[in-house]
């Protein structure tokens, strides 16, 4: 059943006296207990898609300004702020990049996660306190009944993220949001984090979308995927699927990159160039002054949506077709 749709989002970012697109025409649908990913380099608007889901976008300088997000039966857009607070608190969560930006410094772990608890649920203390160490047990943080009490500074980079994954699971959510939640670990403690989200998510059933500029990351955790390209979903496909054919060039190029860790070179050069900044504007396919494929076409007509296969669609005039 479909847990989360979002349909044709369209946001806007005014900065410098202008309006300019950043998410434009943004579609997808996660299943309940499926993992969705989203993958696309820096700037292609992934946390502003993820941050509109969680009702996170405040203020007027970034605006949603088209679509709907449909999230468990309701109409998140039509919500008031209320009502989405509720939502945000009990069904659904989010990990960001940085734990220590999430976690306060100057109180102890154990106490924010029974803040978080007492808050959304109705639990006592002492409730509170035990449901706390069960839960840094889950995440695997030794020890929990003495590390409750450490400050986010005695922890590991790791141990904290964890924290932040016991915390975002305290409320049992339908639906987690993970943004970047294993860039700014190391390797090996990266692919600790991403297993026990694997683990939990099939232990708890929770629906997630995974985050990442990293292919490698989405084809060994996800159900499906959504690649973006300057606020647009440029192919989409169930990961097995996509694997078989990458139809796009840009996704192509991505999975080209994925990063070396046993070469001196930490990235493959695969995609000559740079996303274009928010005020370029590009007639055609955005991709296009990157792309090797690109005619006449690419640069006079933008690309729609089209399906591809059985369940996967692409945005490109030359889908599926190699460079000669
Ligand atoms: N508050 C803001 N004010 C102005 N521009 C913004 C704001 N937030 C985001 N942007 C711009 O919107 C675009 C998309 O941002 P977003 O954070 O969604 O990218 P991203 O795909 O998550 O990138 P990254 O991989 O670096 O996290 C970027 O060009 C960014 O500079
Ligand atoms: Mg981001």
């Amino acid at each position: 059943m479909t847990l989360l749709e979002v349909k044709n989002l369209e946001i806007v970012v005014n900065t410098g006296g202008k309006t300019l697109p950043v998410v434009q025409g943004v579609s997808f649908q996660v299943n309940e207990k499926e993992t969705l990913g989203i993958v696309g380099e820096s700037g292609c608007g992934k946390s502003l898609t993820s941050l509109a889901i969680m009702g996170l976008l405040g203020g007027t300088t970034v605006q949603i300004t088209g679509g709907e997000i449909h999230f468990d039966g309701m109409n998140l857009l039509e919500l008031s702020a209320k009502e989405r607070r509720t939502i945000m608190g009990n069904r659904m969560a989010m990990i960001f990049q940085e734990p220590m930006t999430s976690l306060n410094p100057v109180y102890r772990i154990g106490d924010q996660i029974i803040e978080n608890l007492t808050q959304h649920q109705k639990l006592s203390k002492k409730a509170a306190r035990d449901r706390a160490i069960e839960l840094l047990e889950l995440v695997r943080i030794p020890d929990p009944s003495e590390r409750i009490s450490s400050f986010p500074h005695q922890m590991s980079g790791g141990q904290r993220q964890r924290v932040m994954i016991a915390m975002a699971l305290s409320c049992d959510p339908k639906l987690l949001i993970a943004d970047e939640p294993t860039t700014a670990l190391d390797v090996t403690v990266q692919k600790e984090v991403l297993d026990l989200m694997a683990d939990l998510q099939n232990r708890m059933g929770t629906a997630v979308v995974l985050i990442s500029h990293d292919l490698g990351v989405i084809a060994q955790t996800c159900d499906k995927v959504a690649v973006m390209y300057r606020g647009k979903v440029v192919e989409a496909a169930p990961t097995t699927s996509l694997f078989q054919e990458l139809a796009h060039p840009y996704t192509r190029g991505l999975l080209n990159s994925i990063p070396v860790v046993d070469h001196d070179v930490e990235w493959l050069e695969a995609i000559p160039g740079r996303v274009p900044t928010l005020d370029e504007t590009l007639a055609g396919c955005a991709f296009h002054p990157r792309c090797s494929m690109a005619t006449e076409l690419c640069i006079s007509t933008p690309a729609l949506t089209t399906h591809y296969k059985q369940g996967h669609s692409v945005q490109c005039h030359f889908a599926g077709r190699e460079t000669s």
